[in-house]
């Protein structure tokens, strides 16, 4: 592990993931990290969450690590954000680490091998927990185009996908988040709310949002989700709020930021969704490195709860921290 962080630090979290992988083949992994001892189940629409804690999207975009992570002891397992067409992403470096600050600000720009690629991976997983997949679209789809990015990617996923979060809060990708808008928001949901009856659908199927916007956006949002009888929220993604990086020469380094810094900002997001309308499902992610940390989620209305960044600092063993 202190190796690694010798290296840039995209190539760390693939290498890391690779070697992973590698221990999980030759049977190491069950060896090596104990997995939770005191499970408590989540049931939600038909599905078994063997515990609360996931892995949030873009840990894994294209599913090459499934069995690997699940092996570890997760709840469930979110895929992607995958787009229809492989896409590379920005230019390099894209991803930086904040040690002292606990955070990561990245702009990778749903780098992705594509959903075709995604759901041969995603045929031959043996992982029996839950698996949810993040859709997207491309960078180059406009207007109605990106709205048939989703829909091809929802039908496509569907047959597969245990829950389907529907990815409008990347602040990475050109103008995504104008998603939030009501004008552009209502045509996506209803072309989703089709794909839905059309690929026979009953799983959940969920929107993650961004912790940037203002309440007023997000209880419209909250209704339009209600309207078309979707399960719930993933509470959120990254801020382009970078204020708690104050005294870092690279603050002005531009991307979306996770990690301890954002844990209070979605905290806030999800207690004020919650106090809105608390029927409606939320998982919450932001800023999780510890049992405490993972408690607030709860309390502020989190059903489940999903870590990316302290993953990435503290590798494994931050599962058994959390829910032991
Ligand atoms: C390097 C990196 C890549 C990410 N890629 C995606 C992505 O493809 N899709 C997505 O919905 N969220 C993505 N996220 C956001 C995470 O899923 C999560 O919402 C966010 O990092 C907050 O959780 P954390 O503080 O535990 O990291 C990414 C985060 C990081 C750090």
């Amino acid at each position: 592990m202190f190796l690694l962080r010798l290296f840039p630090p995209e190539i760390a979290h693939t290498l890391a993931l690779n070697i992973l992988n590698f221990l999980y083949k030759i049977g190491l992994t069950k060896i090596l990290f104990k997995v939770p001892k005191k499970e408590k189940h989540f049931y939600f629409n038909n599905l078994t969450f063997k515990n609360r804690v996931g892995v949030a999207a873009g840990l894994d975009k294209n599913g090459d690590y499934i069995d690997a992570l699940g092996s570890l002891g997760f709840g469930f397992i979110e895929v992607g954000t995958v787009t229809p067409v492989q896409q590379f992403g920005n230019p390099k470096p894209r991803i930086f680490r904040f040690k002292h600050q606990h955070a990561i600000i990245n702009r990778l720009g749903f780098n992705n091998k594509g959903v075709d690629y995604l759901v041969s991976r995603i045929q031959s997983r043996s992982f029996d927990g839950v698996l949810g997949v993040n859709i997207g679209a491309n960078k180059s789809s406009e207007g109605q185009k990106r709205i048939d990015d989703y829909v091809e990617c929802f039908l496509k996923v569907a047959p597969y996908a245990d829950y389907i979060a529907i990815n409008i809060s990347s602040p990475n990708t050109p103008n995504l988040r104008t998603l939030h808008q009501k004008e552009n928001l209502l045509p996506l949901l209803e072309a989703m709310d089709l794909a839905r009856v059309q690929a026979n659908y009953s799983n959940p199927v969920f929107i993650k949002l961004s912790p940037d916007e203002s309440n007023n956006t997000i209880f419209k949002i909250v209704d339009a989700i209600n309207k078309f009888q979707f399960h719930g929220v993933i509470v959120s993604n990254t801020t382009l709020e970078h204020d708690q990086l104050k005294d870092s020469q690279n603050e002005n380094i531009s991307g979306g930021l996770s990690g301890k810094p954002l844990f209070e900002k979605s905290n806030l997001l999800l207690k004020t969704i919650h106090s809105y309308d608390s029927s409606l499902i939320k998982i919450g992610v932001g800023g999780v490195f510890n049992k405490e940390d993972f408690q607030q989620k709860i309390e502020s209305g989190a059903s489940l709860v999903q870590i990316y960044t302290s993953f990435i600092y503290q590798g494994p063993r931050i599962i058994n921290k959390l829910l032991n």
